[in-house]
């Protein structure tokens, strides 16, 4: 093991009866209601993940690319403003992005602790050990976590950025945002500060093929769902009989992802003792997408608390960084 392998520490909050339980409450509710829904946070098992790192790739999927070209203008900008110590990265899978706020901060010369938080332990792992092989002088602290329940638990010392980047703020429900924005405020102290990537509304088509794309990426990543309960739950559900299923919901503002049941079918989650049917061309909801207005986004975060210090855009007007204090 090398000397900067042991500046990485991993913590876990997610003990195996927590996440077995979640999992069983989750699809319990979700397969008995009307119409039946998934999910999302089930997504990320590590073949999940790797297949999220794919989507980052692909030619539709602009989010990452927009991000990207703003951090790369903004990051001495932004570190220099947070002079943050720690940097704390909500649902940071691969890190990938993270690299840019890191140099920027050790730039800035204040950097001493990255926390990254993710549900998928394995991602996490391998990220974190990647970065502390990079940045010698930097602690690494990664913690397993469900960033909708587990915020109190985040390190309390020193002065901190939150970073929640590639739009995953957009994959919860608008109630769950207003939360999650209230609770996240609330851990925060004078001097901290936020910084929320989130993707823009934008025309319908483009956003569309983002999330459908010719390759069947995503719809390999939205049936891995049906694999993550098959293997934890002893399902049988047969993946290759649901399609993929990729809307814009125009009132909402939101992408919707489903399933859909190409014919009819009972499947049994053993671990639940419980049976479902579909009927053919049945949907269930897997995973929702919100797209902001730039207004939306500064109303939100200011009635949570938040005090916005920029909002930046990339040339195309694809997608916002939002730096925010409290
Ligand atoms: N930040 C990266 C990854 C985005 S994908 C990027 O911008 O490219 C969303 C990430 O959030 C995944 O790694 C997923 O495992 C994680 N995630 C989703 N829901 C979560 C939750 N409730 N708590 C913690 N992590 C979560
Ligand atoms: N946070 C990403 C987003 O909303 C996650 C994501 C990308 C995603 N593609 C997906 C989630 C497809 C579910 C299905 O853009």
């Amino acid at each position: 093991m090398s000397v900067s392998q042991s500046a990485v520490h991993l913590v876990s909050h997610l003990e195996h009866d927590y996440l077995r339980q979640a999992l069983e409450h989750d699809v319990r509710t979700g397969l008995t209601s009307k119409p039946k829904w998934l999910p999302p946070k089930w997504f990320y098992d590590a073949a999940g993940s790797d297949l999220f790192s794919q989507i980052t790739r692909l030619p539709e999927y602009y989010p990452t690319r927009r991000e990207l070209t703003i951090l790369r203008r903004e990051a001495l900008d932004i570190a220099a403003r947070s002079g943050a110590d720690t940097l704390v990265e909500l649902g940071s899978g691969t890190s990938e992005k993270t690299v840019l706020l890191l140099d920027a901060l050790s730039v800035t010369g204040t950097l001493r602790t990255y926390t990254p938080v993710d549900v998928d332990a394995v991602t996490l792992g391998d990220a974190a050990r990647r970065l502390a092989g990079r940045y010698p002088g930097l602690a690494v602290r990664a913690v397993c976590a469900d960033f909708e329940r587990h915020l109190a638990l985040l390190p309390r010392r020193g002065r901190r950025m939150v970073a929640f980047l590639g739009g995953t703020i957009g994959n919860l429900d608008p109630e769950a945002r207003e939360v999650f924005l209230k609770e996240l405020r609330n851990t925060l102290r004078p001097g901290d500060t936020f910084l929320l990537g989130a993707d823009l509304v934008k025309d319908t088509g483009r956003l569309i093929a983002a999330y459908d794309d010719a390759a069947g990426v995503t719809a390999a990543f939205n049936r891995n769902v049906l694999h993550v309960i098959n293997r934890e739950l002893e399902a049988d559900f047969e993946p290759d009989a649901f399609e993929h299923v990729a809307l814009y919901d125009e009132r909402n503002d939101w992408i919707e992802m489903r399933l859909r049941a190409t014919r009819a079918m009972r499947v049994r989650i053993g671990g639940l003792d419980l049976a479902v049917s579909f009927t053919s061309g049945e949907e269930m909801r897997t995973e929702i997408s919100a797209k902001f207005h730039p207004e939306g986004l500064r109303r939100e975060l200011t009635a949570a608390g938040f005090t916005v210090i920029s909002l930046s855009t990339d040339p195309t007007g694809d997608f916002s960084l939002v730096l925010a204090g409290v």
